[in-house]
């Protein structure tokens, strides 16, 4: 940064040697917890989150239940030690709005009517952060539903597009999106195409828009195939095992 000015770009390149059309490395692996009845541990950069489901399941309270589908629940959880500022435990704004999102980005590829009155319980907790990790939840999230084995359209993918010195990038690291002109989280249905989640924070002509929005797909289809990738090794393990 000089005289209050942060530099995005050195030859071409992003601080962290990225192009603009490219995505952090990740790296994906389902089925990591016992008791779980699914889950799923992602690193997308500097961002490391665990995903657990459990469900279809009683539901408590009981009130809550429908009668005629399975009610979907999303906890995204910051740990204190996730930050570099010492996050305050327990839920805030942020968290609840996070978490209120997320589930509405995923429950619409649950084929709910298959279990009225339970409930499928989906905790993320974030265990370091560097920006995007509502992406990171998501992605880990959907893992672990598939790992669940509960029945879905498809897997739910997200990423995040954003302005920086003017230019449309891919997937925003911390500097850049503390730093840049806008973000735009995006989740979609890479199998049928839908979009579930578009937020946005900061300001973009409709042509940037429109051009952030297809590297969000592409990036959406690569995590699609790291996601799937991680879900066939688990299975692979689970007949490997069983012989
Ligand atoms: O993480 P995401 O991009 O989905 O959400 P955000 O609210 O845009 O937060 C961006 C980043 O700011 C987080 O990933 C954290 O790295 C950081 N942050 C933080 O340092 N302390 C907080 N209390 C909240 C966020």
């Amino acid at each position: 940064m000089a005289d209050g000015v942060y530099t995005f770009f050195k030859d071409g390149l992003r601080l962290d040697g990225r192009r603009k059309d490219e995505l952090r490395p990740l790296k994906i692996e389902a089925g990591v917890l016992k008791r779980a009845d699914g889950s799923c541990y992602l690193e997308h950069g500097g961002n490391k989150v665990m995903a657990a489901v459990y469900g279809p399941r009683e539901v408590h309270p009981r009130h809550l239940h429908n009668v005629t589908q399975a009610i979907v629940r999303y906890k995204y959880n910051m740990a204190s030690f996730s930050v570099d500022e010492r996050k305050r435990p327990g839920p805030d704004r942020r968290s609840i709005e996070i978490s209120k999102v997320s589930r509405e980005a995923m429950e619409s590829v649950v084929l709910k009517e298959r279990f009225p009155r339970t409930a499928i319980d989906v905790f993320v907790e974030v265990l370091q952060s560097d920006a995007g990790t509502r992406a990171a939840g998501i992605n880990a999230a959907s893992v672990a539903m598939a790992d669940a084995g509960i029945p879905m359209k498809g897997l739910v993918t997200s990423c995040a597009f954003g302005k920086i010195d003017g230019e449309v990038v891919l997937d925003l690291c911390k500097e850049e999106d503390n730093y840049g002109e806008a973000d735009v989280p995006v989740a979609m249905i890479p199998r049928t195409g839908d979009i579930t989640m578009i937020q946005m924070d900061g300001h973009l002509t409709f042509d940037e828009f429109k051009e952030g929005m297809k590297l969000a797909i592409r990036g959406c289809d690569q995590i699609y195939e790291l996601q799937r990738e991680a879900l066939i090794e688990k299975h692979q393990n689970d007949l490997k095992a069983k012989e």
